[in-house]
């Protein structure tokens, strides 16, 4: 018997849960919810984008889907939100797993309503600075905002400088690189084989969402940088970053499948710059970057070897931040940003601080 399944108890638990989505990072995030260090919590509903399951007295992770599959109702928050109620439990969570802009702007209302919020979905905080003015408002009712798997996949990045806010300290710059796929990409990219080809292969390894122009177009990246600036106090609108989108114009709009058999059309723009920089004795990688003013830009630059990202591997994100007491030289948060067992386990790790 799981762990879950084993705290079933007809009295409140301490901590109630709802999941919403149960895709990649979902369904890792329902296999840890089975193992012993979720223990303490009770699963009550469960919902994709078609429908969802509750049962206040519990559900097993393992089992949710399957009684997704068989449950019948439409999408609605409502029973899930009443699970939880049932429950009578002190906390009562909800965990967004989905990229779904409608469910995250309900994340202020749910905040006000006393249900803590634990995301990995970036559209309020990373969008319009009136969503994040809201959620900010809202979290100051003693709901808490979990948002670890927001950047970094649960790196240490949003806590730690909250730690150095609170310490009287203050973020004078930022660099880095944000995306794991882009990251992959151009620590491989020598120029010896065509982007397209490296692209490829990130896409079979799973490295790139589906549709990569979601990779390349930068606007991921830039959701990250404005949830690590608007935390530092700069409060950015979602229009004053500026994003160098790696897909040329005449793709933009093409559907996914016309897009991938153009994908050659990526290789001489990239692999000119790759040589101009190869002339100075440097490479390529796309960083994003907030300078003193909150001037924001993410995009392509040549860096030399003496620059941290230079010597990144993998898909490592780093996060290089320049303060005012760390200010000779960087803090860098640096280590594997994507993935779905590691931006599961920033969720639960998320749930269990409360
Ligand atoms: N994958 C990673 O490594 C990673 C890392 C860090 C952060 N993230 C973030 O984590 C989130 C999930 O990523 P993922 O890779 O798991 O995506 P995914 O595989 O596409 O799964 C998304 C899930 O959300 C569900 N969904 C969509 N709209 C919904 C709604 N209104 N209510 C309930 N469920 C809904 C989908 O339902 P259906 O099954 O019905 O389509 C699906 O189950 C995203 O915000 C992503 O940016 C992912």
């Amino acid at each position: 018997m799981n762990a879950v399944a084993a705290s079933l108890a007809p009295e409140a638990p301490r901590t109630a849960v709802v999941l919403l989505g149960t895709g990649v990072v979902g369904r890792a995030l329902l296999t840890l919810l089975g193992t012993p260090a979720a223990g303490s919590l009770r699963l009550v509903g469960a919902a994709n984008s078609r429908r969802q399951h509750v049962f206040a007295d519990g559900l097993r992770p393992a089992d949710v889907p399957d009684a997704l599959a068989k449950a019948r109702d439409g999408r609605d928050n409502a029973p899930l939100l009443a699970a939880l109620d049932a429950t009578g439990a002190g906390r009562k969570v909800v965990i967004d797993a989905t990229a779904c802009t409608k469910e995250a702007t309900r994340h202020a209302e749910w905040l006000e309503r006393g249900y803590h919020v634990v995301t990995a979905n970036k559209a309020l905080a990373g969008g319009h600075l009136q969503g994040w003015r809201a959620l900010q408002a809202a979290s100051a009712g003693g709901a808490v905002y979990g948002d670890a798997a927001t950047v970094g996949a649960g790196l240490p990045v949003l806590s730690t400088l909250r730690r150095l806010r609170r310490c009287g300290d203050s973020l004078l710059t930022l660099e880095g690189v944000f995306s794991g796929s882009l990251s992959w990409l151009f620590n491989q990219y020598d120029g010896s084989r065509p982007f397209s080809a490296l692209l490829g292969d990130a896409r079979r390894l799973g490295f790139t969402e589906p549709d990569p122009r979601s990779d390349l177009s930068g606007e991921d990246v830039a959701r990250k940088l404005l949830i690590i600036a608007r935390h530092a106090g700069f409060a950015l609108g979602s229009d004053e970053v500026e994003v160098e989108s790696l897909v040329p114009e005449p793709l933009r709009d093409l559907d996914t499948k016309a897009f991938l058999e153009r994908l050659g059309e990526l290789d001489e723009p990239l692999a000119r710059r790759h040589a101009e920089a190869k002339a100075k004795g440097k490479v390529l990688r796309y960083l994003a970057r907030l300078n003193q003013r909150g001037r924001a830009r993410v995009g392509l630059v040549e860096v030399g070897p003496d620059h941290p990202a230079s010597r990144l591997s993998g898909t490592d994100n780093q996060f290089a931040l320049t303060t005012t007491r760390y200010h000779s030289t960087p803090l860098v948060i640096q280590g594997p940003g994507a993935g779905p067992e590691i931006t599961a386990q920033a969720l639960l790790g998320d749930v269990l601080a409360l």
